[in-house]
This record gives C-alpha cells, sequence and structure tokens, in this order.
C-alpha cells in the first residue's frame, strides 16, 4: 500500500531554498582546511535561520550534503557529518526557543548512526515549532527522490501532482509535502541547480549571490528577497493588463 502523508499547515510566508556554495573556496583563499570552510558555513546558518522569519520567509530549505557530495575524501565528508550532529545537537534548545521547526530531508540509510540519533531527538523536540520550518537536505539528491517516490506510486492513473508532491515527501522522510519554492538562492556565484529540489522549483525565481556562503548575510539574503519581489511571476500565464 502506498503510504499517506499527513498534511500539517506550514508557518506563513514564503519558501526559500539555499545552495550553501562557496565554503571550500572560502578556507583556500585564507590558506585554511576545506573544514574550517563548513565550519564558518554553519556559523552562516545561524544567522541566516534566526533572520528568516523576520524576512518574511515561513519555509527554509538549505542544501547542506548532495548525495554526490560522497564522491567526496573521507576526511571531508567525516568532518560534515560530524558538523552535522555537533549542530544538531547545539541548536535543537534553541530552534524549540525560537519556534523554528527542524526536518532534515534525503536519504538516511547512509548516515551515521549519532546523526540519526540527533535528527530523530531534533525532529521530535522541534516538531511543535510554527514560526519557521527549517528543512536541511543531507544526503540529497532530487532524482533520487523522484525515483523513489515513482516507485512508491501503486496506480499510475491517480496520480496528481498534488499526490505526487505527497509521495515525494515521503521518499525523502519530510515530515509532510511543502509549498513550491517561491526563491531559490545560490551563493558561490556559480549558476547551476545541483539536483536540488528539481520539482519543488518548477517556478521558483532564482537569485545567483557573489558571496561566498560563509560571507552570506542576512542582509544580502534581504538582497536576494527585494531582487524576488521586483520579478513578474506568471506561473505560464499572462501578465495583468495594465490598469485603463
Ligand atoms: C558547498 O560548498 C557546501 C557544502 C558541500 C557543505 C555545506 C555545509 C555547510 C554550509 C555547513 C554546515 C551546515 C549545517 C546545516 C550545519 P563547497 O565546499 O562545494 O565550496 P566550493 O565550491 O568553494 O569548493
Amino acid at each position: 500500500m502506498s503510504p499517506t502523508i499527513p498534511s500539517t499547515s506550514p508557518p506563513p510566508g514564503l519558501h526559500v531554498a539555499i545552495i550553501m556554495d562557496g565554503n571550500g573556496r572560502w578556507a583556500v583563499r585564507r590558506g585554511s582546511p576545506r573544514l574550517e570552510g563548513h565550519r564558518r558555513g554553519a556559523d552562516a546558518v545561524d544567522r541566516i535561520v534566526e533572520a528568516a522569519p523576520d524576512l518574511g520567509i515561513g519555509t527554509l530549505t538549505l542544501y547542506a550534503f548532495s548525495s554526490d557530495n560522497w564522491r567526496r575524501p573521507l576526511e571531508e565528508t567525516a568532518g560534515l557529518m560530524q558538523l552535522f550532529h555537533a549542530y544538531l545537537r547545539k541548536e535543537t534548545a534553541r530552534c524549540v526557543q525560537n519556534g523554528v521547526r527542524l526536518s532534515v530531508i534525503g536519504r538516511r540509510d547512509r548516515l551515521p548512526p549519532e546523526v540519526l540519533a540527533a535528527i530523530a531527538d531534533s525532529e521530535r523536540s522541534t516538531a511543535g515549532g510554527r514560526t519557521l520550518h527549517l528543512r536541511i537536505a543531507i544526503d540529497y539528491s532530487a532524482r533520487d527522490a523522484i525515483l523513489r517516490a515513482a516507485a512508491l506510486a501503486e496506480a499510475r492513473d491517480e496520480l496528481s501532482r498534488d499526490r505526487f508532491a505527497g509521495l515525494l515527501a515521503h521518499a525523502t522522510h519530510a515530515p509532510h509535502p511543502v509549498a513550491d519554492v517561491d526563491l531559490l538562492v545560490r551563493t558561490g556565484g556559480e549558476q547551476r541547480l545541483s539536483d536540488f529540489l528539481l520539482w519543488e522549483c518548477a517556478y521558483a525565481e532564482l537569485v545567483f549571490a557573489p558571496q561566498l556562503w560563509p560571507d552570506f548575510t542576512p542582509a544580502d539574503l534581504q538582497t536576494a528577497l527585494s531582487e524576488f519581489q521586483s520579478r513578474q511571476r506568471r506561473f505560464g500565464g499572462l501578465a495583468p493588463a495594465p490598469a485603463a
């Protein structure tokens, strides 16, 4: 039987997704190990999460580790796993205090047991948060998620976009389907999607920011949001006719 997906109303506000790129370059430019860039990247995550609700963001999805990142040297992947573990252990109490619901999306079968335990504790403790839904993508691949969701679909005839979004949530361990992404930001100057939220970004506005992720500030996010606000979203329709 295919899974029943509980639907919970998300916090009101925009869904912003961020590809946090540039940690490695930030470190290399300073002659530091790449992991130092990731550590400073975690500090940037704190600042952005704290600022998000006041910027009108209800759901924030951060790309922390793609399934293709396993191709990196063991030292870096193991260091990142330690960093995620430390982050979840350290930040959960603050999330509870600030009404932040924390979920991790992606595959779970390749994560170290201590990270899995920290995810379970964080998700349980923060489940009541209604100010911001913070989703951290770890071992995430949009194409793999779509494949897993397709495999869950029992009868293709019954599939609709909403139903598929539900299966996609289930396939990534998300607690419920989320609204489509409104704004996708990629830091670090490069301009690609890197297998992130391919279904959910169907009509996302894209903003590519030059700053390396550890340097990205709430003011930079505000700039990206201002750019977003200046765009006209037509969702395939036509622009409204000018008032006579
Ligand atoms: C991409 O930059 C970034 C990553 C693969 C890791 C992202 C991790 C963090 C921001 C820190 C921890 C996150 C949380 C949620 C606690 P890159 O290393 O590919 O940068 P480069 O393109 O300059 O090499």
